[in-house]
């Protein structure tokens, strides 16, 4: 393990005014949200939304790194540029999805662990050869009557652990990903209180399997009330739940907490980061990671037509550019407005 490269790999992904688009939805995942806007799924559309993305003039000012699919880590800009090179390129670190999805926790209904550490050895090498610097793998925690079960969150910890040290054996920054989701009626509170043994065992893990927390990036959902909660928590409650919660369990050695969005709207998940850079220093980058909150608009004005790439450039650089500000809490809902931006 070379340290001071996954040190200065870790650091990049969460640098100034950056953050990491995901675009690493497995194929069935992708097929979904383009049947959303009536596209076709085929290894060719799926290429060329991609290619729509990554090449966005100007990406790089505010995308520190791209989290791909396997499938598209093996393909090309149709000049034939490997993404992998395209995006080195162009200022961007290629990282890659390594786990198999989450399955059904046998014995546990309603909670699931994440699977794919059987070959991820070998798996990882290969990616390096590929040009992959950093790796990604979610665990996902349901909220419900009687969920989490405090053994779904230690599989699960467990399972994040082993990855992100065979990660760091092969040179490759492990982006560790536990996200409780946000679907259900429960309350912030809930959210709270889930979010917190949930980190609480996952560092607990990633000590004892000694992980370097310098070589490793922390992937976790924002404290927030359920998607069809009651009545919801406004941002500044957001804000202020998370933070609490981060400073409780995630060690300062850590160089970076990119969030995922989870389902909130691309504003929203604007907003929650942008406020919490202004709420006072803490010891580690506060940035994002954001699959549907830098894609849906770009998906949407682009609905599979060619005649329409360069509409889903300028939308999805405007999402990358207002998430760009809001890293260092620079962000105004008024800057919405602003088709320019
Ligand atoms: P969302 O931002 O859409 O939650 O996706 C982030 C991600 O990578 C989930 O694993």
């Amino acid at each position: 393990m070379n340290l001071e490269q996954l040190k200065s790999v870790a650091r990049a992904m969460v640098a100034k005014d950056k953050g990491i688009l995901a675009a690493d939805e497995s194929s069935p995942t992708i097929t979904k949200r383009f049947a959303s806007i009536d596209a076709e799924s085929s290894a060719d559309t799926r290429r060329n939304y991609r290619e729509m993305l990554f090449t966005t003039q100007g990406a790089g000012d505010y995308i520190s790194g791209v989290i791909l699919f396997d499938e598209t880590l093996r393909q090309s800009t149709r000049e034939g540029v490997p993404f992998a090179k395209y995006l080195r390129d162009n200022g961007m670190i290629p990282g890659i999805k390594v786990d198999k999805g989450a399955k059904p926790l046998a014995n546990f209904p309603g909670e699931t662990v994440t699977e794919g550490l059987d070959g991820l050895r070998q798996r990882l090498k290969e990616y390096r050869e590929l040009g992959a610097n950093f790796a990604k793998w979610r665990a996902v925690i349901a909220i419900s009557d009687g969920i989490p079960t405090d053994f779904c969150l230690r599989a699960n910890a467990h399972a994040l652990a082993r990855y992100a040290a065979l990660c760091q054996e092969a040179d490759i920054v492990p982006i560790v990903e536990p996200e409780v989701l946000m679907d259900g009626t429960h309350s912030i509170d809930r959210c709270e209180e889930v979010t917190a043994r949930t980190l609480e065992l996952t560092f607990g893990e990633l000590k004892a399997h000694r992980v370097a927390y310098e070589g490793m990036i922390l992937k976790p959902n924002m404290v927030i009330s359920g998607s069809d909660a009651a009545e919801r928590a406004g941002p500044r409650e957001v804000a202020e739940a998370t933070l609490r919660v981060l400073r409780e369990h995630v060690p300062p050695q850590v160089p970076g907490i990119a969030f995922l969005s989870g389902g909130q709207s691309a504003e929203e998940a604007t907003e929650h980061l942008s406020l919490m850079n202004t709420l006072g220093t803490t010891p580690w980058e506060l940035s994002f990671s954001y699959g549907r909150a830098l894609q849906a608009p770009a998906l949407a004005a682009w609905r599979g037509k060619a005649e329409n790439f360069a509409a889903g450039q300028r939308a999805f650089f405007k999402r990358a550019k207002l998430n760009g500000l809001a890293r260092n809490g620079k962000y105004q809902s008024s800057m919405e407005m602003d088709t320019a931006a």
